[in-house]
């Protein structure tokens, strides 16, 4: 039996078994996807087990997707971009490390009738910067980046050479497509917060959340309220599972099928 896993610290709750483990069942695969919490200090000795046991596949989250790439024998083109690994595979006998972050991020977007021809980016964390490498490589034209701290938004509209706005103006002009990345709207403390005012959303705004918990933000909710076309968190989180499997198992797991897993896990 082959093994996978998911690495991070501390590792809170992860739908990711629950997708894998469904996955590798579905495609008659003889394997197990576990969850493994690796504190920093541990990390080095667990990658000695990854090539020695060895691991298939791994699924990698906060806080190591930036120092796990040391350990790694080839790193994607995007991940280099991104500056972060969320997923370690074998080809042949080389431990290679591929950001399908931003596959999730760019999935849900690749079925519009119409690529959006702005974009706006709210944070400046690390999934500020798997939308922003993203909608680059959709190929959106104009992409901006606003944050709360200022600085932030300024290094990385200078790293992925796109525009920078101050979060006091964000909402002066409309927006083709918004994506947020912040934690507002997060159930627990944050769940009734939003980057954007209900009565600032344009009509034809496409409202992006990269929250998936709860399913409808209040960011998504006003946003559908205001007759724009929105994206649950979900559909990312979903995307970037599956294209994790792909690069593991060289199978596509049923798409309709594990969205209707995920939403009966969330409900
Ligand atoms: P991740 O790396 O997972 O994307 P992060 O590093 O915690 O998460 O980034 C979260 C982003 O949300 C940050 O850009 C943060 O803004 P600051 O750079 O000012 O800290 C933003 N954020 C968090 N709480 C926020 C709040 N209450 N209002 C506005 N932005 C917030």
């Amino acid at each position: 039996m082959k093994s996978y896993g998911i690495i991070g610290w501390p590792l809170g709750h992860t739908m990711s078994p629950t997708l894998h483990n469904w996955g590798f069942e579905a495609c008659g695969i003889d394997a197990n996807y576990a969850a493994w919490p690796v504190s920093q200090d541990d990390l080095s000795s667990f990658m000695g087990q990854v090539r020695a046991r060895p691991i298939s596949g791994l699924s990698v989250t906060i806080p190591h997707k930036q120092a796990i790439m040391e350990h790694l024998d080839r790193i994607s083109e995007r991940a280099t971009t991104v500056g972060a690994v969320n997923t370690l595979y074998w080809d042949e006998d080389q431990l290679c490390g591929e950001n399908t972050d931003v596959i999730g991020i760019v999935a849900p977007l690749t079925n519009l009738d119409t690529l959006p021809a702005t974009a706006l980016v709210l944070g400046a964390g690390g999934a500020a910067r798997a939308a922003l490498a993203g909608f680059k490589e959709l190929g959106i034209p104009g992409i901006a980046i606003a944050n709360r701290t200022h600085a932030k938004a300024v290094a990385l509209s200078e790293e992925f050479a796109v525009e920078c706005v101050a979060w006091e103006d964000r909402m002066d002009q409309s927006w083709a497509l918004l994506c947020n990345t912040t934690p507002l709207g997060m159930s627990g403390a944050m769940e009734d917060a939003t980057p954007w005012d209900g009565d600032r959303f344009a009509p034809a705004t496409i409202a992006y959340d990269i929250v998936y918990n709860p399913l409808e933000t209040r960011f998504l909710r006003e946003a559908r309220a205001a007759g724009c076309t929105t994206i649950s968190g979900l559909e990312m989180f979903l995307h970037q599972g599956l294209a994790q499997f792909r690069l593991w198992t060289g199978t596509d797991m049923d798409e309709s099928g594990a969205r209707t897993l995920l939403l009966n896990t969330l409900t």
